[in-house]
Parts: C-alpha cells; sequence; structure tokens
C-alpha cells in the first residue's frame, strides 16, 4: 500500500483519515477523489494543502473516466469509499442521489479496482445497514441485513455489491461498518453538530419523537484507527463491526451537550418523528477489537470534545448555516416547529 485514493475525502469521516493516515504514517500519499457536493467542504483540507504526500482530484465516483484518469495517474493502488450521500432525513426527501452514489457509484469503484488489479478496495459502511435491533441483542457481521431508511438501504446495496465482487471475481475487498461518529468537520445536518452550534446560538433543538432513540456515539478518530487496523490487518472478504459498545439516548446527549455549552434546557423541543425512524442501534465489535482496537473515547468524552470543537470553530461551520443550509432547514424543521410548543419536561 502507497498510494490511497480516498474517495469522499473531503467530508466528515473522509477528512478526519486524511489527517489521521497523514500524521501516523510518513510512506503513503493520499489522493483525495471528492465531488465535493454541499457535504464536501476543502475547510475540512486546509491544513494538509501544503504537503506533498496530499493530491485533490474533483470527481464523481460515478465517472468511470474520470476515476481511471486518477488511478492510472497517480498510480493507485488502494482504495477507501467514503463517498455516500450520507443523512437518513434528506434520503426520505430524495432518494435518488443516495442510490446513484453508493449502488452505482461503488460499482463503478468495484469494476475499477478489477480492472487495475489493486491491492486492496476497502468499503466504509455503517450499522444501519442491520436496521433496528432490539433490547438484550448487539449485531454481529454475519447478521442479516434489514435496512430500513434509503440511506441505509443503499448502503446495505453497496455492501452486498462488495461481497458479491469478493465472491465472483475474488477482489482484495474489506468492510469496516461503523456507528454515529462525532468530532470535527460534520456537517451540522446531523443530530450533533446541529445541536452544539443551534445551543451555542441559543436556537432550539429538534428532538424527534420522545429523544428516547439509541445511538453508539464513537470519536471520529477512533473510528479512523479502526479503518487503518483492518487495512493493514483485516481478513479479505470480511466486515468488520466498529462501535463503542455502549449505547445512548439521544435526550442524555442533549443532555451531555447543554451541559458542555452552558446552555439551558428550555431550548429542547420535541417535534413529531422520523418516518420509519430506528430506535436503536447496537453492535458487537469483538472482531475488530480481536485486530488491536480499542476506542479510546466513551461516548460521553466524544459529545463534550465535539461540543468544544463546535465552540471554538465559530469560522468552520458559520458559513455553512447561511446558503443550501437554510432552506433544508425550513424544509426539515419549519413545519415541525412550528406545530410544537412544548419545551423540555
Ligand atoms: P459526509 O456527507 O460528510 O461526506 C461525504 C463525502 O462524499 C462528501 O465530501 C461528498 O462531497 C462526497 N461525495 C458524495 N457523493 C459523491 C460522489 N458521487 N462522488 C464523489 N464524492 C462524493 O459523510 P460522512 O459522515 O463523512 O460519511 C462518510 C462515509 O462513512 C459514508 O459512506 C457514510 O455512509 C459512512 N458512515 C458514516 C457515519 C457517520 O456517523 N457519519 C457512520 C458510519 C458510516
Ligand atoms: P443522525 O445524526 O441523523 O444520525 P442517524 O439517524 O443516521 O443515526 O441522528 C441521530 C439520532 O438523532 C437519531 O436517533 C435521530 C435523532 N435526531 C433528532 O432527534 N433530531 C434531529 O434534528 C436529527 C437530525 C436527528
Amino acid at each position: 500500500m502507497k498510494n490511497i485514493m480516498v474517495t469522499g475525502g473531503a467530508g466528515f469521516i473522509g477528512s478526519n483519515f486524511v489527517h489521521y493516515m497523514l500524521g501516523k504514517y510518513d510512506n503513503y500519499n493520499i489522493i483525495v477523489y471528492d465531488k465535493l457536493t454541499y457535504a464536501g467542504n476543502l475547510d475540512n483540507l486546509r491544513d494538509v494543502v501544503d504537503d506533498p504526500r496530499y493530491h485533490f482530484v474533483k470527481g464523481d465516483i460515478c465517472d468511470a473516466t474520470t476515476v481511471e484518469e486518477t488511478i492510472r495517474k497517480y498510480q493507485i493502488d488502494t482504495i477507501v469509499n467514503f463517498a455516500a450521500e450520507t443523512h437518513v432525513d434528506r434520503s426520505i426527501m430524495n432518494p435518488d442521489a443516495f442510490i446513484q452514489t453508493s449502488v452505482y457509484g461503488t460499482y463503478v469503484l468495484l469494476e475499477a479496482t478489477r480492472k487495475f488489479g489493486l491491492e486492496r478496495f476497502h468499503q466504509i459502511s455503517t450499522d444501519e445497514v442491520y436496521g433496528h435491533i432490539p433490547h438484550g441483542r448487539s449485531s454481529v457481521e454475519t447478521d442479516k441485513l434489514e435496512p430500513r431508511s434509503p440511506y441505509a438501504a443503499s448502503k446495505a446495496s453497496a455492501d452486498l455489491l462488495v461481497n458479491a465482487y469478493f465472491v465472483t471475481y475474488g477482489l482484495p475487498v474489506t468492510i469496516t461498518r461503523g456507528s454515529n461518529n462525532i468530532g470535527p468537520y460534520q456537517y451540522p445536518e446531523k443530530v450533533v453538530p446541529l445541536f452544539a452550534t443551534n445551543a451555542i446560538d441559543y436556537e432550539p433543538l429538534p428532538v424527534y419523537g420522545d429523544g428516547r432513540q439509541m445511538r453508539e456515539y464513537q470519536y471520529v478518530q477512533d473510528h479512523c484507527e479502526a479503518i487503518d487496523i483492518v487495512l493493514h490487518k483485516g481478513q479479505l472478504g470480511e466486515a468488520y463491526n466498529v462501535g463503542t459498545g455502549e449505547e445512548m439516548e439521544n435526550l442524555k446527549m442533549v443532555e451531555i451537550l447543554l451541559e458542555t455549552l452552558d446552555r439551558p434546557r428550555s431550548l429542547i423541543r420535541h417535534v413529531k418523528d422520523r418516518p420509519g425512524h430506528d430506535r436503536r442501534y447496537s453492535m458487537n465489535s469483538d472482531k475488530v477489537k480481536a485486530l488491536g482496537w480499542q476506542p479510546r473515547h466513551t461516548p460521553e468524552e466524544a459529545i463534550r470534545k465535539t461540543a468544544e470543537w463546535y465552540r471554538d470553530n465559530e469560522w468552520w461551520w458559520r458559513k455553512i448555516k447561511s446558503g443550501e443550509f437554510k432552506k433544508y432547514y425550513e424544509a426539515q424543521y419549519g413545519e415541525r416547529l412550528r406545530e410544537t410548543t412544548n419545551p423540555a419536561k
């Protein structure tokens, strides 16, 4: 492994992965390949632009010609695929781009991996492919995929394609399925950065339904470390769950955020729930732990650290929260917030 193409590397986790890899290794070149959708942001990579080991190509993973040109030009031997449309609420509004990028785009990358005989194709997947998990259970990698949102279904489809290319063509693939990541550079449509930035501005926090849904919030750098370990030590054809093993109710996450930012609970609004909302995700991550990985942050530490980052980095998020974001916010929350006047109980 020498020349790594990081697709979707201008997004949240991808850019953290680029920082992580350039910081940890001297001898890898990182080629970020990104379409720069609304979620892609070169500010996320501004700390590495002068690094001679870093290169940026603007391109769509659905565009086979540009993908192949990039592989030739930079002598790519490894693809780590973060590129996707990633927000469940947007997938409910309009699933089209989700299917395009995660299904067709992943297929294009797999075909390129095959054509050029690359050393590795690594797919970044999610715990959402398992669907809602009842209390008392945690998903293991061999569980049936039962996605319930268009986003989750697009990611599960990509996982199935990756596995099919392993079985059919013997492609050297691996998959990691991460739980909810939080940390620097996460677009403020996802719950933690949305609530942190709203709270900083004393704006309401729209909690869906009763707020008792459970997620495994993990710090993004921990996830990046797990991806690195699977790239180096993972077994080909295998998927690895990556989570803390500690689920937390959304209301508890909100409480920690408000306390960290010193904001009142009266900002909480219970609003109309997300359709098909998965109440609980929970993964067993023993398989990746057996490769030597351990999360370095508890969910509580991750939430506090993330809130502090947003408090200290207004330069990054204020410009995002104007523009396209405002239209999205009105479409997603306008009606919900107007219907609701209930401050927290
Ligand atoms: P993000 O939305 O912040 O970033 C996605 C990036 O992909 C953006 O830079 C965007 O410009 C790029 N992109 C989108 N479509 C593209 C296309 N067709 N061609 C090239 N680039 C394209 O997402 P994220 O939160 O960083 O998630 C990254 C990956 O990790 C995704 O595959 C997601 O499903 C997965 N994942 C995310 C989480 C999470 O909590 N955020 C958890 C588990 C897995
Ligand atoms: P999100 O960050 O969208 O991640 P995902 O749905 O992919 O897990 O949401 C995390 C949790 O927070 C989920 O249970 C939905 C909830 N949520 C709210 O209550 N209000 C919001 O405005 C958002 C965006 C999410």
